[in-house]
């Protein structure tokens, strides 16, 4: 029974953490999508479940961006990164188990986030609205997802080190540090200033400094350092032609 449930969820199969990370992002794309048409239909019709206080703009505005960029482009694009880590490296990941593991503890996080942005607990920070103890869990799953990679990198097959490699291993890298600098993760609830009673964020000016620290550089060494390690692998391998 005990291994039974180990296998089934946190498989040792060879790709299943990619593949399982791909699976879950097209899933939050399809919720995360139909929740962008609701926040599309109240833009014009603005009364539209207005009554509802957990349907209301402000509150399913940031379900749809957080659902779309932490539960779809995120886990689609690490299932795509350790799919092409582990054909560019010829060996298996390091730890098929722990990258299952980081697939499910990212899974209860877009939950999560859902449910408490539903709330109303939100830091009011775009991009960062997560509150502090889940801004704890991305950090746990980076992590994780970090030492995993270079771990497989080190026991590589493949002397050369292709181009997509240093973007992911780039990304694995620079995210950790832009989150936690960018959701002011030093601030916990129990250390914080006024006004940001979640922790996590600073106040006026500054915050909105590292704010968009936070929203450039998500984009710039995220969702693009990540896009572009996939495709530098998948234009030649799909022309059938070197670059
Ligand atoms: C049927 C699909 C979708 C619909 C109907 C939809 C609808 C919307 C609407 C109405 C907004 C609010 C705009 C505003 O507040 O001014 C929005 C914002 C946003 N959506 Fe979507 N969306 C869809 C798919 C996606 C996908 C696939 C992604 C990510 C890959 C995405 C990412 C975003 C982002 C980043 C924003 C904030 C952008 C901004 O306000 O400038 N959306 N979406």
């Amino acid at each position: 029974m005990q291994s039974w449930l180990l296998n089934h969820f946190l498989s040792d199969e060879e790709g299943s953490a990619a593949r399982n990370f791909i699976l879950s992002g097209v899933v939050w794309l399809i919720i995360g999508s139909a929740v962008g048409v609701v926040v599309a239909i109240k833009m014009s019709a603005p009364d539209f479940l207005g009554s509802i206080p957990w349907l209301t703009f402000g509150r399913i505005r940031p379900i749809h961006t957080n659902g779309q960029l932490f539960g779809w482009l995120s886990m689609v694009q690490i299932g795509l990164a350790l799919y092409v880590l582990t054909k560019l490296t010829r060996v298996k990941l390091y730890s098929e188990r722990l990258a299952n593991l980081v697939m499910w503890v990212w899974n209860l996080l877009v939950v999560l986030a859902v449910i408490t942005l539903a709330l109303g607990m939100n830091q009011g920070r775009e991009y960062a609205e997560l509150i502090w103890p889940l801004d704890i869990l991305v950090l746990t799953g980076l992590s994780l997802l970090a030492y995993d990679i270079f771990m497989t990198v080190l026991r590589r097959q493949e002397r050369q080190i292709y181009v997509s490699l240093w973007y992911i291993m780039g990304s694995f890298v620079w995210m950790p540090l832009i989150y936690f600098i960018g959701n002011v993760v030093w601030l916990t609830p129990w250390n914080t200033g006024p006004g940001a009673p979640f922790g996590g964020a600073l106040t006026g000016v500054n915050d909105a400094n590292v704010n968009w620290f936070y929203g450039h550089n998500v984009l710039g060494l995220w969702f693009t350092t990540l896009g572009v390690a996939s495709i530098y692998y998948l234009l030649p391998v799909t022309a059938r032609t070197p670059l």
